[in-house]
């Protein structure tokens, strides 16, 4: 077992009445990479500029160990020593030129002055910005701005990378190259934080995911392990023609009789009351299933034969999510602060 070089203890920030982290704890183990996912406002910027030391926590503490050494409060960590690189919101890099920037950064993180040199020109070269070495930052596009902001974070080859949506305004192929990157740093050992809304970028690289919502860490696993705790299973079955509005309470009735062996029998309440629902502007059912695929193709056969003069069917589909989208709709959307929400019908595509 690799060991803590992260660790957050009761974290808690507040901003007058609104607590924006709330009691959050969390262990990050050399050379893991976390994802750190929630929905806008849910916390985790304020998170990584806790660690950053942008912001003073109210309450709870910040453990790092960097260089082997014990497990320290960061508050009495110096921020040149702490061996962590942030790249925190979109940077605004004002009127220099990128290696008056790069040589600036690398000047307050005392990187060996011999070495500079190189090292950005290695970086520029990775980053393929080589040619706008010399050109003032406010001429980049978002995205190699976005780069340069990387490209600072891990100058001075640090222990401990910090990115906030590193990937944001990146096309896709600059996103494919920075996945590519994370995972060089993680081939090196390096342990790394990344804040995103892209739940594909995330489930490629992280070896973890902590989902926060409210400020509060709802899961902390691997994706497959939070996968775990999903209880349904949905299909999204498209029809020829809408339903008839007064017939339909009746036949959803006949339906749930009739699929009752293999839909689920502990659909969680917060994501549907009902296992079939009639969504009738996609003009389509949905039914919570018991996700297993011989249960999948009996319901579809007693659909076509048993409903036959009821309606057709043109589609049957499981919603083409990732794993990760799976999870964090259902624990995000079920997650509110009143206790109850529904999925809507937002997924229902015929893909
Ligand atoms: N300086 C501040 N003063 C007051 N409220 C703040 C401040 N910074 C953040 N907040 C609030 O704290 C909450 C958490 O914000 P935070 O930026 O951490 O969210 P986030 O998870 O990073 O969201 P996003 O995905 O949109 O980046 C939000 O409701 C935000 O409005
Ligand atoms: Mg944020």
């Amino acid at each position: 077992m690799s060991e803590t070089v992260i660790k957050l203890e009761n974290l808690t920030k507040k901003f007058g009445n609104f607590t924006a982290v709330n009691n959050i704890n969390l262990e990050v183990c050399r050379g893991e990479t976390i994802g750190l996912v929630g929905p806008n406002g849910a916390g985790k910027t304020t998170t990584i500029k806790m660690i950053a030391k942008i912001l003073r926590p109210d309450s709870g503490k910040i453990l790092i160990r960097t260089n082997h050494s014990e497990l320290r409060d960061l508050q009495h960590v110096s921020s040149t020593v702490s061996q962590i690189g942030f790249l925190i919101d979109i940077p605004n890099f004002y009127n220099m030129t990128a290696y008056q920037l790069l040589k600036y950064f690398a000047k307050i993180q005392r990187y060996p002055k011999d070495k500079i040199e190189n090292r950005i020109d290695e970086l520029l070269e990775l980053f393929k910005l080589s040619e706008w070495k010399y050109e003032k930052v406010r001429n980049y596009s978002k995205g190699m701005t976005q780069k340069l902001g990387i490209i600072q974070a891990i100058l001075h080859d640090p222990e401990i990378i910090i990115l906030d949506e590193p990937q944001t305004g990146l096309d896709p192929l600059a996103r494919i190259e920075i996945r590519r990157y994370i995972r060089e740093l993680q081939s090196l050992g390096k342990t790394i934080f990344v804040a995103s809304h892209m739940l594909y970028e995330i489930s490629e690289v992280c070896d973890k995911i902590a989902l926060i919502n409210f400020g509060k860490i709802i899961g902390f696993d691997t994706v497959e392990n939070l996968a775990l705790t999903l209880k349904t299973r949905e299909i999204n079955c498209l029809l020829l023609k809408p339903l008839d509005a007064e017939k339909l309470a009746p036949l959803l009735n006949r339906m749930v009789e009739k699929l009752n062996p293999y839909l689920d029998q502990n659909l969680d309440p917060k994501i549907s009351k009902i296992p079939i629902q009639y969504h009738p502007e996609h003009q389509g059912l949905k039914l919570y299933f018991d996700g297993k695929t011989v249960s999948k193709g009996e319901i579809l056969k007693i659909l076509v034969k048993e409903f036959e003069s009821d309606f057709t069917v043109v589609s049957f589909t499981q919603p083409k999510t990732t794993q990760l989208e799976r999870v964090y709709s259902q624990m995000v959307i079920g997650d509110t602060p009143e206790g109850s929400n529904k999925l809507n019908g937002d997924d229902f595509k015929d893909e």
